[in-house]
């Protein structure tokens, strides 16, 4: 059996596009909660106040707020043995500036945590998954204001002591490495300049960015360490957004300028969260764009105190690279890229890509040698309601048969992946265009692009499929 006997499998969500209850039991806005539905082609608004009169998914979700129990029955029905959630800053400190913690929100992660541990399901906690409150952005301009540190720390100080017998496994931010470039400017690092509107195309200022980006780091090294001084037994990780990048053609250019890529886009964060320093490649990139960041003396000690146990990614496509600019481009997670000939693509136009798993795992822990976990995987699809109320989404299973099939052999290689958290086991809303319709889950949610529906929860096909999965730790996918 390649999977090891304490093989991690499990789930994925956000709190953003899970929970809803947006505004209740003291929660305050989040930096999504201003930020409208829209399509593959059609951008989301980020409208900086509520309009009465605008749908915003976040709102609602799909009110795992309120079937918090009712869902988590169904996870542990699946025998899953991981969940991974986040924490909404805004439900602890609605504004991120509160002296006291909202009781009403740490109780109802406590409710959540027992209700996991009921049924043996062990918490994967993001401290922060592109939720931070808005009042920072319209207070500090986010992360551009080197005192937003000190208030993620006193969120992280709360957090980690009210569940420190509660959570083992934490991850500090979600795709840190996003904000390395400009659309990671507003979810990332909460930033938001002068004549943005459009999520899709944000007004960047990369000196502005990357500084905030710098105290986002500061941030998390202070966090990992104030985390292992309350309970050594935490297990805190790094996450990054991986995009493999294939050089298009074979011509050494083209090579050169995905190995690049690769590096400053995926590796920005990661090296320093686990190598306690900036590489050089990132150094190189300030020079060569006039970017200073502005250290202060205990900041390189900081990074080097405050290094991960463990790193983590999403994977859920690849993309090409080329100096020739000709070639047609096709979408993807966050980045748009050239469309590989060899590869299919989603509706949304993400390109499928199961061996790229395996490369992508290789080349991470090559590089890191430390555990793994896949905390974000799988297919953004529509699905259809049979007469009799069944979901037949065999492409869903089909794509996770491929990948599950490409981790093992990962394994096999000798690489130490811990965890296989699949992304939005209960349908949730989609983070890039704010749509229901692009859907996930191993269970149906009875909930439109529009904010109308139930929210009933229908098992689908893939929901048996998964649990023999898990049930036979992998052994089904030989069949
Ligand atoms: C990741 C994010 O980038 O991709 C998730 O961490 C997001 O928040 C997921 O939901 C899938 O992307 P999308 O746009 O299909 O929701």
């Amino acid at each position: 059996m390649s999977f090891p006997e304490n093989f991690l499998w499990g789930a994925a969500t956000a709190a953003s596009q899970f929970e809803g209850a947006w505004n209740e039991d003291g929660k305050g806005v989040s930096v999504i909660d201003v930020m409208t539905a829209g399509t593959n082609m059609k951008s989301r608004v980020i409208t900086r106040k509520i309009d009465k009169d605008i749908y915003y998914p976040s709102h609602q979700a799909v009110d795992f707020y309120h079937h918090y129990k009712e869902d988590i029955a169904l996870l542990a029905g699946m025998g899953i043995k991981i969940f991974r959630m986040s924490i909404a800053w805004t439900r602890i400190y609605p504004t991120g500036f509160e002296e006291k913690p909202n009781e009403k929100g740490l109780q109802f992660y406590d409710n959540v945590f027992d209700e996991l541990h009921k049924y043996g399901i062990e918490p994967l906690v993001t401290i922060s998954h592109f939720d931070q409150p808005l009042y920072l952005t319209e207070t500090c301009n986010g992360w551009a204001d080197r005192k937003v540190i000190s208030l993620f720390e006193k969120y992280c100080r709360t957090i980690f002591t009210r569940y420190k017998d509660k959570v083992k496994y934490w991850l500090t931010f979600n795709e840190m490495n996003c904000s390395s470039r400009s659309f990671g400017g507003y979810p990332g690092v909460g930033v938001l300049n002068e004549g943005t509107t459009l999520f899709t195309q944000q007004v960047d200022n990369p000196q502005v960015r990357l500084q905030a980006l710098h105290h986002q780091l500061i941030a998390s090294a202070i966090a990992v360490k104030t985390g292992h001084e309350i309970n050594p037994q935490f297990q805190i990780g790094c996450m990054i957004g991986l995009i493999t990048y294939y050089p298009y053609s074979c011509s050494p250019e083209d090579n050169l300028q995905a190995l690049q890529n690769k590096l400053l886009h995926n590796y920005y964060c990661s090296d320093v969260q686990i190598f306690g320093e900036y590489p050089y490649f990132v150094k190189n990139y300030w020079k060569k764009n006039d970017i200073h960041i502005k250290f202060e003396d205990n900041d390189e000690k900081i990074l080097k105190e405050g290094t991960v146990d463990f790193v983590s990614f999403s994977y859920y496509m690849t993309t090409c690279t080329t100096v020739q600019n000709d070639k047609e481009k096709t979408k993807g997670n966050w980045v748009e890229g050239v469309k590989n000939p060899y590869l299919e693509s989603t509706e949304w136009g993400w390109q499928i890509d199961p061996v790229g798993l395996r490369y992508a795992l290789t080349e991470l822990y090559s590089r890191y040698r430390i555990p793994i976990m896949v905390v974000e995987n799988g297919l953004g699809a529509q699905d259809k309601i049979e007469v009799d109320g069944s979901i037949h989404d065999d492409y869903r299973i089909e794509y996770l048969r491929k990948h599950i099939i490409e981790l093992e052999k990962a394994i096999e290689d000798g690489i130490n992946v811990i965890a296989y958290t699949p992304w939005g086991p209960i349908d949730l809303i989609s983070a890039s265009t704010g749509e229901m319709k692009k859907r996930y889950g191993f269970i149906y949610v009875d909930l439109d692009d529009e904010g109308r529906g139930t929210f009933k929860r229908t098992k689908k096909k893939s929901y048996d499929w998964y649990k023999g999965v898990i049930e036979s730790n992998g052994e089904i996918l030989k069949d």
